[in-house]
């Protein structure tokens, strides 16, 4: 027996994008139903990165004191930039009187999920979307956590089920169909039990390639370095790790301490060819995939669902399309805009396996030029920060 429920908004995907999409149309009075496959527990304990930008914090602001993004996050007026053993301050609040805030992915989630929970949000965990029926009144064909057959039938279906998104097939034909690069490294990332080995992130270029200082507590560190995408996390030594660490950020002395978690995050850029179609559309990873080094990605879904809100409520509550029909283009201009800040840090601050020496001196040149330059640091600090909304 195949379960049906009926809603206005059934929004395939648990993460920052479609939970804070429900909180909106909740806002404006539209009822939604919220599915994922993974269950509580991994949503909330799956370790991401950890920049929003000043635009994501006062969006998140909107679920009330649920948000810990300002009391138990950080705010950033600035990280280093780091090349030749030396490192150079961006000076955020200098440049364009914006911030960020240090705030992991995962405790946005915490926040996001209990915000909703108690709001009453029909939020089901456990439940996989096989496909999607786009149509007049479509469909999200699913299996609930038993494996019994579950289905939604809503006015619009949104995809904010991340980069391996099942919802996407119906909004470009293919589950692949999107403008794709890769890169010929990764990152290593720890986490370790130490104190902080700076006040603000370093971003370090070296000639051993790429490292990021960044933190988590006054007791737990964040860091990574640049790998071959097929490393293998216990390849290392704790030792080995921490050489590998050092040797990338020369100059400052990084503080050591037990790491007792490691992973390896690959990464590509990807935009879909398509980001609606008829009554479906995608936000978030499942739209778009950025590199790590512009810590942009949940900015940019954040960003999406913040105009897709005001296209549905536009939909659902005055019959009017325009706003709908304009959201790929609306969204397009700041996801290209990210997407090449997020390439351009990326391929300003890591060693390529093939690259030459002129590569590497023209590439100390490029960083010579920005934090010499007013305009330099006044274009990296207005990308990390973000832009402004555009609605
Ligand atoms: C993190 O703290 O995990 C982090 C920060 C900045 C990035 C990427 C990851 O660009």
């Amino acid at each position: 027996m195949t379960t049906t429920v009926r809603t206005r908004v059934a929004i395939v995907g648990a993460g920052p994008a479609g939970l804070l999409l429900s909180h909106l149309l909740e806002q404006a009075g539209i009822e939604s139903v919220v599915i994922d496959q993974r269950s509580r527990d991994e949503i909330e304990s799956t370790i991401r990165a950890g920049i929003l930008e000043q635009g994501t914090v006062e969006l998140l602001d909107t679920i009330g004191p649920a948000s810990r993004a300002r009391t138990v996050g950080h705010r950033h007026d600035g990280i280093e930039l780091r090349f030749e053993g030396e490192g150079h301050r961006i000076d955020f609040a200098a440049s364009v009187g914006r911030a960020v805030w240090l705030y992991p992915q995962h405790e946005v989630l915490k926040d996001l999920i209990a915000a909703r929970l108690a709001a009453g949000q029909d939020l089901r965990f456990g439940v996989t979307a096989e496909r999607i029926e786009n149509g007049d009144r479509p469909r999200v064909i699913a299996r609930d956590a038993d494996g019994a057959p579950f289905e939604i039938e809503a006015e619009f279906v949104v995809g904010s089920d991340g980069s391996r998104s099942v919802a996407r097939a119906a909004v470009t034909g293919s589950s692949t169909g999107g403008y794709f690069r890769e890169y010929p490294f990764a990152w290593f990332g720890v986490l370790c039990e130490a104190p902080p080995s700076s006040d603000e992130l370093i971003y370090s270029n070296s000639p051993d390639g790429f490292a990021l200082v960044s933190q988590r507590s006054a007791t737990v560190q964040r860091m990574y370095f640049q790998c071959a995408p097929d490393t293998d996390t216990a390849a290392y030594s704790e030792a080995q790790l921490w050489d590998e660490l050092q040797k990338r950020v020369p100059g400052t002395e990084l503080k050591q301490g037990p790491i007792f978690q490691r992973d390896v995050l690959r990464f590509r850029s990807f935009v879909a060819h398509e980001l609606r179609r008829g009554r479906v559309a995608l936000v978030g990873d499942a739209a778009h995939t950025v590199p790590p080094t512009g810590a942009k990605g949940m900015n940019l879904a954040i960003a999406d669902v913040r105009v897709l809100a005001k296209a549905l409520r536009a939909l659902l509550l005055d019959g009017e399309e325009r706003l709908l029909d304009a959201y790929p283009e609306t969204v397009s201009r700041r996801i290209w805009k990210a997407q090449h800040f997020s390439w351009w840090m990326t391929s300003m601050l890591h060693a390529a396996p093939d690259a030459t020496d002129f590569d590497r001196r023209r590439q100390l040149g490029e960083l010579r030029t920005v934090v010499e330059s007013e305009h330099g640091r006044a274009y990296l600090a207005e990308a990390y920060c973000g832009w402004p909304l555009d609605v």
